[in-house]
C-alpha cells in the first residue's frame, strides 16, 4: 500500500520523505491557501524533493469547473513533472476532463468522491486514482469503511484499474483499517503519519533497554 502526503507544507513533506517510506503528496486548494504561498512555486519544490524517487505521484487539484478550463490548466500542471498528477473533483465535467485527460496520457486522481456510484464512473473515465474522502463521510455519520469495501469489490469484479486512494484520514487507526480492505493507498496529515510511528510500550521497552544497557556497561 502507498502512503501519501496531504499537505501543502514544504517542510512537512521534506521531514516525511527523509524517513524513505512515503510515495507521494496529495495537495487541494484549502491545504495550498493554507501555507499563502504561489501554488506553481509549491510544486516544483515538492517536486524537487521526490527527484530521486521514480513511480511517485503529486497531486495538483484543478479548480475551473467547466471541462475545457480544468482541461488548460492541467496542460502546464503536467508538463512540470511526469510525476504530476492531476486531481479533478467528480462531476459531469470532471468525468469529461478526466476521459480526455486518459487520452492525453495524464495521470490522474479524481477527487471528492463520496460514493461508490461516483467511484465507478472514475474507474470509466479511465482516471489512475479516486479519492474517496472517508473522514468527511464519518463526520456526517456515514460509514467510510462500507464504501471503500464497495468500491474495492466494484474494482476488483470488473478489474479496473484505478487505484483507491483513501484520503480524509482523521486517526492511524484508519490508515490501518484501509490497509486491510485493500486500499491501494492512503493519504493523510502529516501529523498522522507520525503517529504510525508512536506505541507507549516501544518508548517504554527503549527506555528500559537503554538504562539496562547503561547499567552493564558501566560495571565492567
Ligand atoms: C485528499 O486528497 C484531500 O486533500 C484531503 O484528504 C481532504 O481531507 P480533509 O477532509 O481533512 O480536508
Amino acid at each position: 500500500m502507498k502512503l501519501f502526503i496531504d499537505s501543502g507544507n514544504v517542510e512537512e513533506i521534506k521531514k516525511a520523505y527523509a524517513v524513505g517510506v512515503i510515495d507521494g503528496v496529495t495537495t487541494n486548494p484549502s491545504l495550498i491557501a493554507k501555507e499563502g504561498r504561489d501554488f506553481m512555486t509549491v510544486l516544483k519544490e515538492i517536486i524537487e524533493i521526490f527527484e530521486n524517487r521514480k513511480d511517485v505521484s503529486i497531486s495538483a487539484e484543478v479548480t475551473s469547473t467547466e471541462v475545457q478550463g480544468m482541461l488548460a490548466e492541467a496542460k502546464p500542471l503536467a508538463k512540470l513533472h511526469p510525476s504530476i498528477t492531476i486531481k479533478v473533483p467528480i462531476t459531469p465535467s470532471g468525468i469529461k476532463a478526466l476521459k480526455e485527460m486518459f487520452k492525453l496520457g495524464y495521470k490522474t486522481n479524481a477527487t471528492l468522491c463520496f460514493s461508490a456510484s461516483q467511484a465507478l464512473l472514475a474507474a470509466k473515465a479511465g482516471a489512475t486514482y479516486v479519492s474517496p474522502f472517508l473522514g468527511r463521510l464519518d463526520d456526517i455519520g456515514e460509514n467510510s469503511q462500507k464504501l471503500l469495501k464497495e468500491i474495492r469489490s466494484i474494482y476488483d469484479i470488473y478489474e479496473l484499474e484505478t487505484q483507491i486512494l483513501a484520503a480524509s484520514i482523521r486517526s492511524h487507526r484508519q490508515v490501518i483499517d484501509c490497509a486491510l480492505v485493500g486500499a491501494d493507498a492512503v493519504t493523510m496529515p502529516y501529523k498522522i503519519f507520525e503517529q504510525l510511528f508512536q506505541h507507549p510500550q516501544t518508548d517504554q521497552g527503549l527506555k528500559k533497554f537503554l538504562a539496562d544497557w547503561q547499567t552493564h556497561n558501566s560495571r565492567g
